[in-house]
This record gives structure tokens, C-alpha cells and sequence, in this order.
């Protein structure tokens, strides 16, 4: 039986690739790839004026060269960045009066993405899921982390508009058999659950943090924030010293879930399935 293995590292696999342009002036590009369109290092070849060179913003490297056959017959390439805070950046390029040929729109695909065009001709889509860009008006009302376990059905909703799957009243249930401490932020006003927090254990050695959700018209209110302050802090006064806690989220969490001590390190996992 073959399993799918998220990360092996016996296996022969490719690492990592970076489109290399060709454009009319290294330095001038360089120069508007940083000044307009925010990307933070940069190299050049010696010489003046360099021949080749590049631009990077985290995981994104983009390498360039000068041609003479692109100034005479310039054709346009096309380059797809997946980019987090999908808003933010738009906003910056609209600030630094990038040219932005497509309006940040849905692409039906369950993406967004809008297209800027450098001064090569070339042209830049700037993307993401579609869930981290929707214009979700905010709410703003007060809200209270009460310790106390969600229903099913706050579950399902909380799970839907976040676009996870839903889970079913078995799964439920058994989650519930293994709950030592649960969280749920409600709307103070109507008391709706707008978010929740489960924390699994065996009350001993081994907990796990579990459907830490927050509504995405409450998100980036420190909403999440509140609800795991309140699982750090049973942690720290019922969890045994040396019992380990753990979770599974995203890299890009990273940050959010270091605030509470938790620290990114190498694990390795199993579903089990019955045949
Ligand atoms: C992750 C989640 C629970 C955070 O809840 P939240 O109430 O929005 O978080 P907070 O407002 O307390 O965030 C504090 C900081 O954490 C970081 N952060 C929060 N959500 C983030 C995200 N999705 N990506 C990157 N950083 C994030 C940000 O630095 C944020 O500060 P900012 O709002 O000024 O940018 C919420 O985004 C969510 O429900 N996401 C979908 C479900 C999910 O992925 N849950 C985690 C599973 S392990």
C-alpha cells in the first residue's frame, strides 16, 4: 500500500524555481520591482550596468536579464504570485500607483487575484484563496470568551464560514469523549458563537489543540487571540509539568500560535482508515 507522505525526505524532489525576465534595464527594473512593488532584497552582477540580476520577498525570487532582442520585439511574460493579506498588498500597489491592469476580482476558481503590469510589459497576478480576500464587513460588537463546550450546530456553522468541512454527530461526539477544556467567544449582544477552541487530552501527558475558529467577520479582532490565552492558561495551571501540547495548523500561523509557546518543530502523522 502506497502512503501519501506530505514531506519525505528520501525522496528525489524538486525545491524551488525562479522565473528569470528578460527586460529592458536590470537596474530600472530592480528599482520599480522594489520601490512600486514592495519586494525587499535584491542582487545585481558587477558592471555598469548590470546584465543580470534579481528581486526577492520571502519565499518569491525573481531573477532578470537584459536583452537587446526583448527591446526590439518585447513579449510580455506572465508571472503567478500566491501572496497572504491578498487586501493589504492591493492596497500598497494602489498607494505606490503601480499599474494595475485587472482590479483585485474573484477568478471563480475559488482564488482572487489582480494583475499588475511592470514597466517591462510583463505582467504580475497577485493571488490568494478566495476566503482571505473577501470584503467581509467587520463587526464590531463586544465579545465574551465563556468556557463552555460549543454545540454540534455552533460547530457546523463555525466550521462552514471558514470553509472546512462540517463534521458529522459521531466525530462530534467522540471529540467530545476527549475534550478536557473548551472555549466559545459569543456576540455579547445576542450571545451567538462567533468562535471557538477545543483542547483534547488525556488529562495526563498528552494534549491537542483542536478547531481553534474564529468567524471571518470577527477575524483580526484578537478574537482568537482571547480564546487561546484562556487554553494557555488552563494549560499552565492544570497540565501536568512535562506534558506535551500540540496542534497542527498552517506555516503561516507560525506567528500567532508562538505567542502562546508554541514552537514549530518536525512531526510526522497517521490517519488511521479501516479497510
Ligand atoms: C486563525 C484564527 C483562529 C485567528 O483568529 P483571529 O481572531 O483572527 O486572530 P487574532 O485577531 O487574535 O490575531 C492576532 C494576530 O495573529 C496573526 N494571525 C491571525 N490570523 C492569521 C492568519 N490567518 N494568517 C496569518 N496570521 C494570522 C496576525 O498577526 C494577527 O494580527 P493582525 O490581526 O493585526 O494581523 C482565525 O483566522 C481563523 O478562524 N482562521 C480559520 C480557521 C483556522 O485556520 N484555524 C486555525 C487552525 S489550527
Amino acid at each position: 500500500m502506497q502512503f501519501e507522505n506530505p514531506v519525505d525526505y528520501q525522496q528525489l524532489s524538486l525545491d524551488h524555481v525562479e522565473p528569470v525576465l528578460p527586460v529592458r534595464d536590470v537596474n530600472q527594473t530592480i528599482a520599480y520591482w522594489r520601490e512600486v512593488l514592495g519586494f525587499r532584497e535584491q542582487w545585481t552582477s558587477s558592471g555598469e550596468p548590470s546584465d543580470i540580476g534579481a528581486v526577492s520577498w520571502g519565499a518569491v525570487h525573481v531573477q532578470f536579464y537584459s536583452s537587446k532582442d526583448f527591446v526590439e520585439h518585447a513579449v510580455r511574460h506572465y508571472v503567478w504570485i500566491k501572496v497572504r493579506q491578498l487586501s493589504d498588498l492591493y492596497a500598497m500597489h494602489q498607494k505606490n500607483k503601480a499599474e494595475i491592469v485587472t482590479p483585485l476580482q474573484p477568478t471563480g476558481w475559488g482564488f482572487s487575484e489582480y494583475i499588475v503590469q511592470d514597466i517591462n510589459g510583463h505582467h504580475l497576478i497577485f493571488t490568494a484563496p478566495g476566503t482571505e480576500i473577501k470584503d467581509i464587513p467587520k463587526q464590531k460588537v463586544p465579545v465574551k470568551i465563556v468556557e463552555r463546550i460549543p454545540t454540534f450546530e455552533e460547530v457546523c456553522k463555525l466550521t462552514e464560514s471558514v470553509n472546512w468541512k462540517a463534521p458529522d454527530p459521531s466525530s462530534y461526539n467522540q471529540n467530545l469523549e476527549s475534550t478536557v477544556y473548551a472555549v466559545v467567544s459569543e456576540n455579547s449582544e445576542t450571545g451567538e458563537a462567533i468562535g471557538c477552541a477545543f483542547l483534547l487530552g488525556d488529562s495526563k501527558s498528552i494534549f491537542y489543540v483542536k478547531d481553534v475558529i474564529v468567524h471571518p467577520q470577527w477575524q483580526h479582532q484578537q478574537v482568537g487571540t482571547k480564546m487561546m490565552r484562556a487554553i494557555e492558561q488552563w494549560l499552565d495551571t492544570n497540565a501536568p509539568v512535562g506534558a506535551t501540547a500540540g496542534l497542527f495548523s498552517g506555516e503561516q500561523l507560525a506567528p500567532f500560535y508562538k505567542q502562546f509557546k508554541f514552537v514549530q518543530a518536525c512531526g510526522m502523522y497517521r490517519v488511521i482508515e479501516h479497510k
